[in-house]
């Protein structure tokens, strides 16, 4: 029953342990363990579809997906790479920043994951794309990011698309809904749940929510209280069903320097605090040596 993955577990493996921290890229460990988990019961429980994602940038998420995909399985990646490529319209704040390039994308899916066959790049915003351009290239999508433009109305059209294609046993998790940076993300969300039952949300990581179809709510809630590394920490009514707010079990001393890092570095100033430190602790041992020389 269970399917065939397309490239072997130990890739997925050491991409989960080391290589995603090397892709330059926004995918947080919770969420990296969060999508492993739900893939990896996808293949044991034999659903099949297409995976995909819209905003690839350099490919840090992309690949986990590619890793998590089974042969012969289509893949489809849409991002339009460019400045240029946008309107007025449909520029979001970030983009000086959160621009990648597509040979970048392309070399790092070889680094990390391997040759796919079966991918379709759309080198264009996901508004020129329509469900059945989709479906053409690939079949019914079982696991799909969105996390391209990230004002509301490209998120509430990118949940349209994409529910359009999901398959029955599909997943869907959306970028930043509670990132104060982006705060239309979840206008955009809000908008959707609230004019459709199509979806539900029953998962809460850390940048992340996961959304699936009402009947297999209770399925994936299972799968993720299941998983030994995911720590269900509490259970909130969200939309009108209860939804896991998922943590995390550190493991290795590397994990605890990663997570000081990434959360150190949402505190403003916080280099130049160390720095003042530093600084202050060279004064004081110079200071010091100087004492015992007079
Ligand atoms: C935050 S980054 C995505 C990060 C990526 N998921 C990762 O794993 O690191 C946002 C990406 O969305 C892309 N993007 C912006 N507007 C888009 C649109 N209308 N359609 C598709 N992609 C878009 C940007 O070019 C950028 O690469």
């Amino acid at each position: 029953m269970s399917a065939n993955r397309r490239f072997s577990q130990s890739s997925l493996d050491i991409y989960m342990k080391l290589g995603h921290s090397l892709v330059e890229g926004w995918l947080h460990p919770i969420d990296a363990r969060i999508i492993s988990a739900l893939g990896e019961y996808q293949t044991k429980a034999g659903i099949k579809g297409s995976v995909g994602e819209i905003g690839v940038y350099k490919g840090r998420l992309f690949i986990l997906l590619s890793l998590l995909s089974h042969e012969g399985e289509p893949l489809f990646a849409i991002d339009p790479f460019t400045l240029e490529a946008f309107e007025d319209d449909v520029v979001d704040a970030s983009h000086d920043k959160v621009i990648g390039s597509i040979n970048d994308f392309k070399t790092n899916l070889i680094t990390h994951a391997g040759e796919i066959n079966e991918l379709q790049i759309f080198n264009c915003s996901s508004h020129m794309l329509k469900a059945e351009t989709l479906l053409d290239s690939a079949s019914q999508a079982r696991l799909v990011s969105i996390d391209g433009n990230h004002s509301a109305k490209f998120v509430y059209s990118d949940l349209c698309l994409i529910s359009e294609i999901l398959d029955e046993n599909g997943i869907i998790m959306i970028d930043d809904v509670f990132n104060p940076l982006y705060p239309d993300v979840s206008v955009g969300l809000y908008k959707y749940l609230y004019h459709s039952d199509d979806l539900k949300p029953f998962c809460i990581g850390q940048n992340k929510v996961y959304l699936c179809r009402q009947e297999a709510l209770t399925k994936f809630r299972d799968v993720l209280s299941l998983d030994k590394n995911i720590v269900v920490k509490t259970k909130m009514e969200y939309f009108g069903v209860e939804v896991d707010i998922v943590d995390y079990y550190v493991n290795t001393y590397r994990e605890v320097f990663y997570f000081l890092r990434i959360n150190l570095s949402q505190v403003q100033g916080y280099k130049s605090f160390l720095l003042r430190m530093v600084h202050k602790s060279i004064e004081h041992a110079i200071r010091k040596s100087m004492t015992h020389l007079r």
